[in-house]
């Protein structure tokens, strides 16, 4: 008897789903908030001043300082090599230090909020944090263009604000195919990552609208 070939349970390339895109969606109304942040509207204006810049770094750094090693720390070494993620407050310590400005000492003090994104720590979650971190040297990228015209050389390296320079694209499709891979393989779960991506980037959110206030 002839039995017709069953259907090839894997999807093609083209079809899989695209984690980042959806996580994009997911949290675009946090992102358009974010950039509303008085911090965020005088980094973006035209009439930025170094000043400005070296605010930024410093409300970023005592930022990064309390939510990024969370995140590192929390995932097994083999994850976090195929998403090729390095944290990032190295390179705003670098940018404070280039601009004359010492580590704000808030750095080393205990957080004084509950760090709630930190006690959730799936796999899942975790990477979902890092997606906020990692997608955020994307718009850093175009930023520290705009530094850089309007500030010239007084902007330095900006190495943090665009941390991965000409790789930004590649570093985005190693990460971004990355999430797609842990997913079909089952490590991750999308539904937990866009939550953990949401709940990341709403404490983010919540700290930098603290932070902003007079
Ligand atoms: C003035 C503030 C900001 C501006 C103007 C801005 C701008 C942008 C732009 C233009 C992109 C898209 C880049 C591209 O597709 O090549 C982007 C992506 C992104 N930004 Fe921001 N951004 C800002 C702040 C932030 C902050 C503070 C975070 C989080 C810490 C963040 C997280 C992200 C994420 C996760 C993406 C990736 C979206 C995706 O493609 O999946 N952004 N941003």
């Amino acid at each position: 008897m002839h039995h017709p070939d069953p259907p090839n349970p894997l999807p093609s390339p083209a079809s899989r789903t695209n984690l980042t895109a959806t996580l994009r969606q997911a949290t675009a109304e946090t992102h358009a908030t974010v950039e509303q942040l008085p911090i965020m509207l005088r980094l973006t204006s035209s009439s930025v001043t170094r000043d400005d810049y070296r605010r930024y770094l410093q409300t970023l750094a005592i930022l990064y300082a309390r939510v990024e090693a969370p995140f590192y720390n929390g995932l097994d070494d083999a994850v976090r090599e195929r998403l090729g993620v390095r944290p990032k407050l190295p390179a705003l310590l670098r940018d404070l230090e280039e601009q004359g400005d010492p580590a704000p000492t808030a750095i080393v003090e205990p957080d004084p909020q509950t760090p709630n994104v930190i006690k959730t720590r799936s796999t899942s979650a975790l990477v979902g944090g890092l997606y906020v971190l990692e997608g955020a040297t994307l718009g850093g990228r175009t930023i520290a263009r705009h530094l850089r015209r309007v500030l010239g050389d007084g902007l330095g390296a900006a190495s943090f604000l665009d941390f991965h320079g000409e790789q930004t694209s590649a570093a985005w499709k190693r990460f971004s195919g990355a999430l797609d891979e842990l997913c079909a393989d089952g490590t991750l779960l999308p539904e937990a990552v866009i939550a953990g991506a949401l709940v990341a980037f709403q404490d983010i959110y919540r700290r930098l609208e603290q932070a902003s206030k007079p």
